[in-house]
């Protein structure tokens, strides 16, 4: 496996490439259209350390998978709490890279002190990332019905969350 590495901006292109694989083909994003390539360069400019780090599992010469803390709502008091996302390329995916990523972002969420709740919304349905957020010890927030439609269909989605020890 390869290493663990904050993003930098010449990791936009394949940050985008793996994203736009679930845009056009899975559930995992409500996106319908292909993320352009300025809007992942602002992505990436936009997620600064320490509480809103964009991380990158390199392999080789390419990016494995990426991941995220973003602020979860604009409003103020939602300050301590962040909002989670993993993309691993279709390419590298059941080989623990997912893991690798969830386990360093909540490590940087520890280490940032300020973080009490990490939230993640995730398409129900989508057992690749349920399993992953229960094996970090994630709980189940709530579900919502049928709140989006790709291709033809209703989808839903349940709310995880991990409560820090952080005061905030
Ligand atoms: C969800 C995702 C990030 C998992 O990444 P990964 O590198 O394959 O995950 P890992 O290899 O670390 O495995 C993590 C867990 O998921 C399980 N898993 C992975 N792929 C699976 C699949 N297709 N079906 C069922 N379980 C799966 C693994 O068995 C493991 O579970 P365990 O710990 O109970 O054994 C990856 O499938 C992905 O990028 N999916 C599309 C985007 C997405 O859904 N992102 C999450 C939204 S926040």
């Amino acid at each position: 496996m390869g290493s663990i590495r904050l993003a930098v901006p010449g990791d936009a292109e394949a940050i985008r490439r793996i994203y736009n694989e679930e845009v056009l083909h899975g559930i995992a994003t409500f996106d319908l259209h292909p993320m352009e390539t300025e809007a992942a360069a602002r992505l990436v400019a936009a997620h600064q350390p320490p509480l809103h780090p964009l991380i990158v599992m390199t392999a080789g010469e390419d990016i494995a998978g990426w991941g995220s803390l973003s602020p979860y709502r604009t409003k103020e008091a939602y300050r301590t709490t962040a909002e989670l996302s993993v993309y691993v390329d279709g390419r590298h995916r059941r080989e623990g890279v997912g893991s690798a990523l969830m386990a360093e972002l909540l490590r940087m969420a520890r280490a940032a002190g300020e973080l009490h709740l990490i939230v993640s919304v995730i398409t129900s349905g989508n057992e690749a990332s349920e399993r992953l957020h229960r094996r970090f010890g994630f709980s189940f927030g709530g579900h919502m019905p049928e709140c989006g439609k790709k291709f033809g269909r209703w989808l839903g989605t349940d709310t995880w969350y991990l409560q820090l020890e952080s005061d905030g």
